[in-house]
């Protein structure tokens, strides 16, 4: 049933919407944020400022046709996948302050449109104080409606929605967080912290997910490489999978030839985090955290480590790490998202130009594992010093597959938060900038795509469809102790900053 607006002749048609029972859940909110919600006195919120028949956003995980014919309203409602939560809103001109974190403790399908004139009132009628303005807000809303339909209110500044992303076959539920700051979006899901999508304009304004992956759980719960992961509790290779510490040696599986890779056979990619709303004037956030027991995947201690994600105002995506031991470890937490600037397209990413602030590299043997030697990048076709498009010179550079898959290391020694790389595309002016607390960054071409994965929107992933810049320690460290250490000691605090952020020309 297709719900209309109310019009003149039958204003109160809303009032019949049999949608409207139980919208209000439990809050999301933290505590402190909770105290300063105007709208605690009245905490029903009054959704007819909602519009649920909202058009769905193209790619948007939480609008895919569901297969049994349901609007995502009605599989909402019935409790299926596809309700979100608004769990904190603000628009332009108005400060958090004014509109409250925590606007809408409404349940609604994504993409919800709302009526013209209606979210000013909606406040109004949230906070209880004047009937009047109420019916001003709602004559102002149908006046608006009827006069200019197209006239729609600008788009939430800020806002942090959450919703069911669906369940691992084992029946636990995944959720999704989708960050919006200004023209920014990002989505990051609870299973292996995994950012699903970053949404950017290009130089002419045009919006798109300028990331691979897939547009359901599903996709990601099969076999893929690390798509937009949270990777640990080592990233990149140890070689031999296997370690000394102290007196004794760890054993780990080798899910990389006779090497490990990224945390191992079930890494930090592959489960659950705990999410939670943070407060940041930064913008909307989300932590999301994991206790990592003592002897998973072999790792000695127990590791509890927490991953911001954060939708800043200078269009960027912040995450910042932090994790404490309760005995000593090997941790180098990195995230692996694949970037393809064009956006959603078929066209892969040989001509985006690469400038690394590195002036070396650690040279890798056959299977990839570093050597032990601090190279330097001039004159051969690992240098980045200047924009260089990526496939210049990438068939030069070996390797089977052929690409780059090297760690570089940074002039700023992992010392301080700098620009690690920056990288363009001519075609659509997009250009992503990596900042980096870390001392190294994995340089990564998709080598290993080969068309047999298709991701979002049925795009076939092809070799260097996109690329990785993955801030990191360098790998297998714990075999190369002139490598700046990856080893954590009980009562000390790992920490990594690192930023992606998006800018055009
Ligand atoms: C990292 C590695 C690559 C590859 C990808 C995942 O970037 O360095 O060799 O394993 O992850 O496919």
């Amino acid at each position: 049933m297709r719900y209309e607006k109310p019009t003149r002749a039958n204003p109160t048609m809303r009032r019949k919407d049999p949608r409207r029972v139980n919208r209000v859940t439990k809050t999301h909110l933290s505590p402190t944020m909770r105290r300063k919600d105007p709208r605690r006195v009245n905490p029903a919120p009054r959704e007819w400022a909602v519009d649920f028949e909202g058009p769905t956003a193209h790619h948007d995980p939480c609008c895919q046709k569901p297969p049994w014919g349901l609007s995502p309203v009605r599989r909402g409602l019935t409790g299926l996948p596809g309700f979100v939560e608004v769990v904190s809103e603000s628009r332009a001109g108005e400060t958090d302050e004014a509109s409250g974190p925590g606007l809408g403790r409404i349940r609604r399908p994504c993409e919800p449109r709302r009526w013209p004139g209606g979210s000013r009132a909606m406040e109004h009628g949230r906070r209880g104080r004047s009937a009047i303005l109420l019916l001003l807000g709602v004559s102002l809303g149908l006046l608006g409606g009827g006069i200019a339909g197209a006239a729609e209110p600008a788009a939430p500044t800020r806002s942090l929605t959450k919703m069911n992303y669906g369940k691992l076959p084992d029946g636990t539920p995944v959720e999704l967080y989708i960050l919006r700051n200004g023209d920014l979006t990002v989505s990051v899901m609870t299973y292996g912290a995994i950012v699903t999508k970053i949404v950017v304009p290009d130089r002419s304004g045009k919006p798109d997910d300028v990331t691979l992956g897939f547009d359901t759980l599903e996709g990601y719960l099969g076999p893929h490489p690390y798509f937009g992961a949270t990777v640990g509790r080592v990233a990149n290779r140890i070689a031999g999978a296997r370690f000394t510490l102290g007196n004794r040696e760890y054993r780990l599986a080798a899910n990389n030839g006779p090497h490990s890779l990224h945390g191992g056979l079930k890494g930090f990619d592959k489960v659950v985090w705990k999410a939670e709303p943070v407060e940041s004037d930064e913008g909307p956030s989300v932590r999301m955290s994991y206790r990592s027991p003592d002897g998973e995947e072999g790792y000695p201690g127990n590791l509890d480590v927490s991953v911001t994600f954060t939708a800043t105002s200078d269009r960027a995506l912040r995450i910042d790490y932090v994790a404490t031991t309760d005995q000593s470890t090997p941790v180098n937490l990195s995230n692996h998202t694949y970037f393809n600037l064009g956006g959603q397209t078929t066209k892969n990413i040989l001509e985006h130009e690469l400038m690394i602030e590195a002036d070396r590299y650690t040279p890798v043997d056959a299977t990839l594992i570093p050597t032990g030697e601090l190279a330097p990048v001039a004159g051969t076709p690992m240098d980045f010093t200047r924009p260089t498009p990526i496939g210049q010179r990438i068939e030069e550079v070996g390797g089977e597959p052929t690409g780059y898959d090297h760690n570089y290391v940074l002039r700023s020694g992992g010392k301080t938060l700098a620009l690690a790389a920056r990288a363009f595309d001519p075609a659509t002016g997009r250009i992503l900038e990596m900042l980096t607390t870390e001392p190294g960054v994995q340089f990564y071409t998709g080598n290993f795509l080969d068309g047999t994965i298709t991701g979002k929107g049925g795009i076939v992933y092809r070799k260097h469809h996109g690329f990785c810049l993955e801030a990191q320690h360098f790998p297998d460290s714990v075999h190369h102790p002139q490598f700046p250490s990856v080893i954590l000691e009980p009562g000390s605090t790992y920490r990594q900053t690192t930023i992606y952020r998006f800018l055009t020309r």
